[in-house]
């Protein structure tokens, strides 16, 4: 195992790219602008996701001005909120429901959007913790689209920077190993 990445206390089994180790999901934020070319590359990542009949069902309302995001902090749940306030664009990543596999395919542009942040220097952290009729309502939404989640994207900030309850759990998660996800032939 010894030429395998080990990135941030992660190992993996097999050789894969850095990048996948390097993402994770901090909640310390500096407040400092994304730009624009560096937020349209990870949206420009989320686009080439595939999808079923490639119908392309995501779409990605952007909160970067503080009126925004403000709207945005009002339906986000307090134990969310704490910490995603001070990141600088917050991404509501819809799914068209009329669509089918619509939830799945909007799942591989979260992933793409999130991997192609790292490869920026940039830290993504997902939320479903936001009160969905609240984000409606405020953003307009049509009935058929879905609201699968809110992202913060950003720069990471000091650990130290965060209340003193959330410090502890501002480190990358381990995963399960690889054998535990798998099965050969059939469901064991
Ligand atoms: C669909 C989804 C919803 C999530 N909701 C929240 C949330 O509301 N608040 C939060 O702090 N983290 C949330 N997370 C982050 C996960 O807890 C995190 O991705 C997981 O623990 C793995 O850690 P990592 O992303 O740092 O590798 C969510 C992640 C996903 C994919």
């Amino acid at each position: 195992m010894a030429d395998l990445q080990v990135n941030q206390g992660r190992q993996a089994e097999y050789d894969i790219d850095e990048n996948y180790l390097n993402r994770w999901s901090p909640r310390s934020f500096l407040e400092k602008e994304v730009p624009e070319e560096d937020l349209m590359s990870v949206l420009e990542a989320a686009r080439w996701a595939p999808s079923a009949m490639n119908a392309q069902p995501w779409r990605f309302i952007i909160a970067r001005t503080q009126e925004d995001r403000e709207k945005f902090h009002s339906f986000i749940k307090e134990g969310n909120r704490i910490w995603c306030e001070k990141a600088p664009v917050l991404v509501a990543i819809l799914s068209d429901n009329k669509v089918g596999y619509h939830a799945f395919d909007t799942g591989s542009s979260w992933g793409y959007l999130s991997l192609q942040a790292t490869q920026k220097g940039l830290i993504t952290h997902p939320m479903a913790g936001f009160y969905q009729d609240q984000a409606r309502e405020a953003l307009n939404i049509p009935d058929d689209f879905d609201i699968q989640l809110v992202v913060a994207i950003g720069y990471q900030g000091e650990k130290e920077a965060l209340p003193a309850e959330l410090q502890d759990r501002e480190q990358p998660s381990n995963r399960r190993p690889l054998k535990e996800s798998i099965f050969e032939g059939e469901y064991k």
